[in-house]
């Protein structure tokens, strides 16, 4: 399984390299912020995600990496706009400075607009398929994903409640728009690509919303009990600035336990799919063991 996963984190590094073609830019300022912070770092979980969904529905792989491109850029435009002093305030992100700390506020902003713009310009490619309704569908889902009622959404909702004292309804809800739209993407959209039976379909978006849930609960804990130096990123975060999160609601065992039900609640999901769907058995078991 190791070595499978690190053939994929090659695979997607190597196409995201290839997207962003330094030579291909009349600002090459912006376009070294936005390989600065997108290359040569990260789990990669959301492309692997997309290759994963992709074995076990058996869509094409001109299909795979663009998906998987497209959201993981949109994913680090979310990591450098996260950083900035006007949300967390990070300096260290996957072993780095943040982005704006190398490059200013200004770039750290438009590098993360100009990956989210490719993103969407990714999924239009004709290489994904020569059906332009399936592509169109593909462009719908991430713009949920990542707008008011993803992502973008949910970020709002994490900054609003800032020192504030959430119901655990409220922070799971927050929780599964600011990280969990993007992971529920990351099965969605392949298993559109693919194709899937409608079945098949329901099953997949089960076992995304769980571990994207789960995957969160992770984050939260890691901040608390981490090593930054294996996160590559700070930890106690969070307290310093009064964040909602699942330790600080249900203590850390609870938000242990909750995580490892929902991993659990997400593997059923797949019970009836085959052996073609084990590296997503293994992502959704990983989410929860990772150390970084
Ligand atoms: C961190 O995401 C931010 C969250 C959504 C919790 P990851 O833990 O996937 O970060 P990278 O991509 O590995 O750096
Ligand atoms: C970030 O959550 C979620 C998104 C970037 C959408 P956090 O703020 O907890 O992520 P880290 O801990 O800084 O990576
Ligand atoms: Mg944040
Ligand atoms: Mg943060
Ligand atoms: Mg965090």
């Amino acid at each position: 399984m190791k070595t499978r996963i690190e053939a994929y984190q090659n695979r997607i590094e190597a196409f995201l390299d290839r997207l962003l073609d330094p030579l291909q830019t009349p600002v090459p300022e912006m376009m070294a912020a936005m390989r600065y912070s997108t290359l040569g770092g990260g789990k990669r979980l959301r492309p692997l995600l997309v290759y994963a969904t992709g074995e076990a529905v058996t869509a094409p792989e001109a299909a795979l990496d663009r998906i998987a491109a497209a959201l993981e850029m949109i994913h680090v435009y979310s990591l450098i706009h996260d950083d900035l002093p006007a949300m967390d305030d990070d300096d260290m992100r996957r072993g780095k400075p943040t982005c704006h700390k190398a490059y200013g506020e200004a770039l750290a902003v438009l590098a993360g607009d100009a990956l989210q713009a490719l993103a969407f310009a990714t999924l239009t490619d004709e290489a994904i398929s020569p059906d332009p309704g399936l592509r169109l569908a593909l462009v719908n889902s991430m713009a949920e994903a990542a707008g008011l009622r993803g992502m973008a959404g949910g970020q709002a909702m994490d900054l609003a409640s800032e020192g504030k004292a959430l119901s655990v309804e409220d922070l799971e809800r927050m929780h599964r728009l600011k990280t969990g739209a993007l992971i529920h993407a990351s099965v969605l959209l392949p298993a559109i690509a693919g194709n899937a039976a409608a079945g098949t379909r329901a099953r997949l978006s089960a076992y995304a919303d769980c571990i994207g849930l789960a995957f969160q609960i992770r984050d939260d804990l890691l901040d608390v009990e981490g090593d930054p130096a294996l996160l590559g990123k700070a930890c106690g975060a969070d307290q310093l600035l009064n964040k909602a999160t699942f330790p600080s609601l249900l203590g850390i065992e609870a938000s242990r336990t909750r995580a490892r039900q929902l991993v659990d609640e997400g593997l059923e999901n797949l019970q009836p799919l085959g052996q073609e769907a084990d590296l997503l058995r293994f992502l959704a078991r990983y989410i929860v063991e990772r150390m970084h």
